[in-house]
Formats: structure tokens, sequence, C-alpha cells
């Protein structure tokens, strides 16, 4: 039906018949002649209907916004002083022949120039019409490219693309499953898998040797910016690998990414142990565009007068930690009471500071709530820190979590408002995971999932579980994990000694992993794989502010499809087929949205 894509035209066509379908972004009547600006997938054409083609000009003249039109016409110059040197076709313009209406629209419910205007609900609501965004069609089409570049790449390798079921059992990833109940079977449900992750080892026990899938994987769990209930990995998994060769590849996979989709050439990705990213940063993803750190400074605080201070610095599990920022000392009263704030958020009581007005006039050059408590020891503090004229320290002093946490989040938080960024892209891998984490209670969980392998012995494990490091790495870009790793379990012996330190019984293992351990007795290869976030991925590489914004047809943050009003409810027959009884009718309404 047509001959170019609105945005294909350009200069080059200039005098050529063309043919075009599309809606109408906009139409103006300028005293008789009729601009219509034709909008497709690939852009915005400007179209010219004058009366001496009095059937087309009639068409147009009853065209509205969002209307279906074809277009014949010839593309000419744009006269001089109308050329619009930001739009790609701003140079040319079309003067139509033939104008059809191939259909009529409703007025939408926003106009896509004020899609600002309305609430993201009603966006949602009309996603379809959203999606007509040239910013939307440009972050989807970068998507489709970023798939397109990550299958060559791993298909290049060697990777074949293998499909694994949706309804399958629970995979342990750490969130509520999603289930599905059986007809077939009365009161037994299927789970949405949480990631392909047993699946692509059951694979790897096959003998497929490289395996990779862009798979969709389901977590009921709490969401946030970065996170949806139905999210695509690019999951990958190789045997007769180790951490190295897996590192290797999926780092040559991400930089030949940005460079085919973006031309950016990324630096080097250092290697950061995770301890070593928790003391530095507070953060086991620490975005390293910022140039701050956190600096211990429990030695110093031990004796000093101050409960808040010395009492953390005494025990075995507090912490304090100081955060410089030069040229902080700017930071007014109500900035830092907005910091304060915005650190409780994370647990902290308070948030101490120092400015350092001048250095040189000693006590009376510094300016805080805090100093009059640790006069002794606060020239000692400030070389630690290397203060200088003009900077503000910044204080947390609690349990090790909370102030990792509430600093962690700080540093992230100075570097945007202060801008402090020093580079565009810090990617990194962080190595070293402990393999367990511990709850309030001392319950152990496995930080990655319960196959990951130790790099110590099982009778190692066995002995000290909460010093026993994995195998495991995550790739972390500006502060955002992208994907996470590791080497595998291969033999029933370590399998099973991991399962007894997380407290799953023989029986309980059996019930929900016997096929696993069924299969590592067959001939298991060494294996090790990851899986990246593909929406976290698009999401940086488009520069989204959410994950919405890169999902065609994303949920909201109570998880729930305002487009079809899913989940919804299901008749009595439907539910009876299911063996279901509902416990009572729950009626949600729009609040509990
Ligand atoms: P993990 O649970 O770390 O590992 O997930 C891998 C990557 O998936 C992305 N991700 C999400 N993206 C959007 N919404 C979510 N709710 C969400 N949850 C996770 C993150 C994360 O880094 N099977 C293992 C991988 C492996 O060991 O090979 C796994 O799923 O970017
Ligand atoms: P206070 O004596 O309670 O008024 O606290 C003095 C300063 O210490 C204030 O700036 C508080 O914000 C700060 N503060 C209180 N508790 C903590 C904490 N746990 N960590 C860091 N600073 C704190």
């Amino acid at each position: 039906m047509r001959s170019h894509y609105c945005g294909q035209l350009n200069e080059t066509q200039v005098d050529e018949e063309v043919t075009l379908c599309g809606w109408v972004h906009r139409r103006r009547d300028h005293g008789g002649v009729i601009f219509l600006d034709l909008r497709d997938r690939d852009g915005i054409a400007q179209v010219v209907v004058d009366p001496d083609t009095p059937e087309a000009f009639a068409t147009a003249d009853r065209a509205r916004n969002e209307y279906v039109l074809r277009i014949s016409g010839r593309v000419r110059l744009r006269p001089e002083g109308t050329q619009n040197p930001n739009m790609p076709t701003g140079l040319i313009e079309v003067l139509a022949k033939q104008v059809e209406v191939l259909n009529t629209a409703a007025t939408p419910p926003f106009q896509l120039d004020e899609h600002g205007k309305v609430g993201e609900e009603v966006r949602l609501k009309h996603r379809y019409i959203d999606l007509r965004r040239p910013e939307m069609i440009d972050k989807l089409r970068l998507r489709s490219r970023i798939s397109h570049s990550v299958r060559a790449y791993l298909e290049g390798e060697g990777f074949l693309d293998i499909e694994t079921p949706i309804l399958t059992r629970a995979t342990p990833e750490g969130a509520r499953d999603y289930l599905v109940p059986s007809r077939t079977h009365p009161g037994h449900f299927f789970a949405l898998p949480q990631s392909p992750q047993l699946f692509k080892q059951l694979l790897m026990v096959s003998g497929f040797d490289r395996y990779y899938q862009i798979a969709k994987c389901f977590r009921d769990e709490d969401l946030r910016a970065d996170r949806q209930p139905e999210f695509t990995q690019i999951d990958l998994e190789a045997s007769f690998v180790d951490e190295n060769d897996v590192m290797a590849i999926t780092e040559q996979m991400i930089r030949q990414l940005f460079a085919d989709v973006l031309e950016v050439e990324l630096p080097e990705f250092p290697r950061m142990p995770y301890a070593e990213a928790m003391q530095r940063y507070g953060s086991d993803k620490p975005d390293l565009r910022i140039p701050l750190e956190l600096v211990d400074v429990d030695d110093l605080m031990k004796g000093v007068d101050f409960k808040v201070f010395s009492g953390p610095a005494n025990a075995d599990d507090g912490r304090v930690a100081a955060l410089k920022v030069s040229g902080g000392a700017k930071l007014t009263r109500k900035e830092i009471d907005d910091y304060t704030k915005f650190v409780g958020i994370y647990g902290a009581k308070g948030l101490a500071w120092i400015k350092v007005n001048e250095r040189a006039k000693g006590l009376e050059g510094l300016q805080s709530p805090i100093v009059k408590f640790m006069e002794d020891i606060v020239e000692t503090l400030l070389d630690r820190v290397d203060a200088k004229d003009g900077d503000i320290i910044f204080f947390g002093a609690d349990k090790v979590r909370v102030v990792n946490e509430a600093l962690g989040a700080l540093r992230v938080r100075l570097g945007n408002d202060l801008n402090l960024y020093t580079q565009a892209w810090a990617p990194l891998w962080v190595v070293d995971f402990p393999m367990f984490e511990a709850d309030d209670a001392g319950r152990l969980s496995a930080l990655h999932h319960p196959f990951t392998a130790p790099s110590c012995s099982p009778d190692e494990l066995r002995a000290s579980p909460s010093t026993a490091l994995s195998r495991a790495y995550d790739m972390v870009l500006n502060g955002t994990e992208l994907g996470g790793g590791s080497i595998r379990i291969h033999d029933q012996a370590m399998q099973r000694a991991v399962f007894e330190v997380l407290g799953i019984g023989n029986e309980e293992a059996e019930e929900k992993f016997g096929f696993l351990l069924d299969a590592l007795q067959y001939g298991a290869p060494p294996h090790g794989g990851l899986a990246f976030g593909l929406d976290r991925l698009v999401m940086l590489m488009t520069g989204a502010k959410t994950i919405r914004e890169v999902i065609a047809f994303p949920k909201t943050q109570s998880a729930a499809d305002l487009m079809t009003d899913a989940p919804g409810e299901v008749s009595a027959d439907q539910l009876k087929e299911l063996n279901i009884r509902l416990r009572q009718k729950v009626k949600v309404t729009a609040d509990e949205e």
C-alpha cells in the first residue's frame, strides 16, 4: 500500500512520486492550504494539500487527529524559511495528489503531544495509543536491536536457543511463585518459572554444552522502579567452563552490544570482591561513576562521649562510617534535613555531619552538631577522610546493614543531586559473594540460589557456612545489577550438603528437586552460566526512568494490567472445574490498586 515510511523521506526523493500510510499527527489549516503531519513508526512527514486538487482537499479537510490515511503525491523541498532542521524530514514536504481515509478515529483519550498532562494510569489503560508516541517506539525499536545483537553474538559463539517450559515446578530464586491450578490433577498446581535455572542445568546434563534463551520469568515480589512481576532474561549456560570463561563470554557480549547499538566503547570491567564493595560503597552493586566512598571510623569512635557512635563502634555487628563530599559545605540546613529524612527510609536514626569551613582554624573552623563530643580525635578524623575547606562529612552509626544501606543510598543520591558523575558508563564484576545470608533469627538462605557452587569442600561448608564464599558473579553497570550467575554444583554430595545447611531435609529435597538430584548422578558435567535482566539493560541503554517504559504492555506497581483489567475474576463454573473454592469473595476496590 505504501512506497516509503514517512520518516524515511529526505532530499534524495525530491520530485519522486511517493505513497505514504499513517496517522494524522496534527492538522493545520493555513488560509486555504491544509498541512497534515502524517506519522508512522519511522517518523513524521509534512503533507501539503491545496485546493488545486479539490477531492484530496475535501478529504484532508475532514481528516482529524489519529485518522488513518493513505496519501500519494510528489516530494518537494520546503520553501526557504519554512524548513525545520530539528526534524529528520524537515527539509522536504509532500504535495498531495490523492488523500484517502483508510479509517476514522474517535477523539483519543489524550493527545500524543500532551501525554505528560495525563497520569500514567490513563496511558497504561490505553497503552496502544501511548505506544504511538515516537519516544515509546524508539525505545521498543532499540529493545529489538538489543535482542538481535545478543542473539547474533550468542549464535556466533555456538550457543543454541532452546525453549524451556512455562508451566512447571517452583524454581527458588527468592520470590513468591505465581501458581496455575491444574484441571486434570485436582488440588495440584503448576508454578510459573522464576527463571529457567533448573532446566538449563538439565540441558547441560543432556550435553547441549551451550544454551541460551530470551526467556520470560515470573516473580511475585514487591515491585520497584526496576522490577516487574513478569520480565525477560537473557539466560545462558555452558559446560566445561569456570567463572573466568563465563565472565569473558558475557562481558564480550555486553561490550559488543554497546558498540553495535550505541557506538559506545565500554571501559575495563574491574572485579571487586563483595566484601570490598560493601566496605567502600555500602552496596553490592556500587555505582562507580560516583567518586564518593564510605570510610570506616569505628576505631576512632570507640572512646568518644557520644553513645550513638561509641555503641556501634564497640559492637560486633555495628559500624560507624564517614562519607566525605568535596565542596559539600555549601549544602543548606534544609538540604541536610532532607537527606536526614532520606536515610531514615533505610532505618538510620539520624545523619550527623561536619562542615569544614576553614581547617587552619582548628575546631573554630568547623560547624557540626557532634564535634563537641569528639574534640580529641577530630584532627585524625579529618586526616583520614582527607577533608579540605568547603567539604562536608556525613556519618552513619548503627548495625552494619543499616549503615551500609543508608550511606550507600545517600552516596547515590548525592551523586545524582550534585551531578558528581565522572564517567558515562561504569561497569564492574562483583565476585566472592558469601554462599548464605542470615535473617534476624539466624536462619540461612542462599544469597544467589541453592545450586550455586561454593568455593570450598562439602565438609568445610558444613563446618562454617556463614563464612563460605560462592563461585557467583554479578555484572553491575552504573549502580544497576544487570545480571548474575555462578558456577553450579555438579555433584550430588555437594548439592546435598548445601540443602542440609539450608535446612532442606532429604525428604523435602527429594520432593522439590528430586529430578535435579537424580540427574546429577548420571554424568553431570561441570557447568555454569548467567542471566541478564533484558528489561534493565534496555532501561539503561535508553535512559528510561522506569522499567515500564521499555516493556510494551507492562504491569503497574501493584502487579495489575490496567488495559486488559487483569487479574480478573473468573466464573463459578471455571473455579468448579479447577476444584477451587474461594475462602471468601474478595472485592478489589480501586484504591487498593
Ligand atoms: P537473578 O535472580 O539474579 O538470577 O536474575 C538475573 C537478572 O534478572 C533481572 N531481574 C529482574 N528484572 C526485572 N524485574 C524483576 N522482578 C527481576 N528479577 C531479576 C536482574 C537480575 O540480575 N537463574 C539465575 C541466573 C543464573 O544463575 O544463571 C537468576 O535468575 O537484572
Ligand atoms: P542528637 O544528639 O540525637 O541530636 O544527634 C546529634 C547528631 O547526630 C544529629 O545530627 C543526628 O542527626 C545525628 N545522629 C543521630 N543518630 C545517628 C546515627 N545513628 N547515625 C548517624 N548520625 C546520627
